[in-house]
């Protein structure tokens, strides 16, 4: 394939909404792209004394933000912000000062939560701190999913009733991943 996505899925739940639609998106994806799924459930807490000595899954995981084309980030919504465990790798391949993994990469944020708002507002600040970060960051469209009966359908693909809607939304995410990377 000609594109490689990072995927960071912002729960570490093992029956996570989240990660069941980053699964399900990357089975959506056309064949010029692949998806590798980035761990970030083994990461020690962030602490800048260790910016010289990066543990091995820090290390680990800027290697495969740097072999991306493109980092998809589907993410729950905690308390109306991104769950800890995203931030805490945003930190972490973000440094050391100077060598952070994420800038240029063209992201792509979408989440589905169990409120009515479906983390419209945990891709606020997610949009936020992706800014800073100099990551080009897909403006449209939206995408702020409600897990309904319904949502994936017996296989874990999308549901019949949302599944244009998320095609349409991953296809203007990759299109725009392949005008970056031209
Ligand atoms: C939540 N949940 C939640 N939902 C939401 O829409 N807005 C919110 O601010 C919060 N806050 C929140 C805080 C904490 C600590 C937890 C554990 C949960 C509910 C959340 O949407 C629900 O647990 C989802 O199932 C989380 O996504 P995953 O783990 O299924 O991917």
């Amino acid at each position: 394939s000609q594109f490689r996505i990072a995927v960071i899925v912002g729960s570490l739940r093992k029956d996570s909404f989240n990660k069941k639609l980053a699964q399900a998106l990357v089975r959506l994806m056309p064949a010029e792209f692949s998806a590798e799924f980035s761990r970030i459930d083994d990461l020690p807490l962030y602490n800048q004394d260790d910016d010289a000595n990066q543990a091995e899954p820090v290390k680990r995981l800027k290697r495969e933000i740097a072999a991306a084309q493109g980092v998809l980030f589907v993410t729950a919504e905690y308390n109306r912000s991104i769950p800890g465990v995203l931030k805490n790798a945003l930190d972490h391949a973000s440094r050391p000062y100077g060598q952070s993994a994420w800038a240029g990469k063209p992201a792509g944020v979408i989440g589905v939560s169990v409120g009515a708002i479906g983390t419209a507002l945990a891709q606020q600040h997610l949009r936020n701190v992706l800014a800073y970060l100099d990551m080009p960051t897909l403006g449209q469209p939206e995408a702020f999913i409600h897990a309904k009966d319904g949502l994936f359908d017996a296989d874990g693909n999308i549901g019949a009733g949302s599944r244009d809607f998320v095609q349409g939304w991953l296809n203007r995410y990759l299109d725009w991943v392949r005008k970056q990377n031209a």
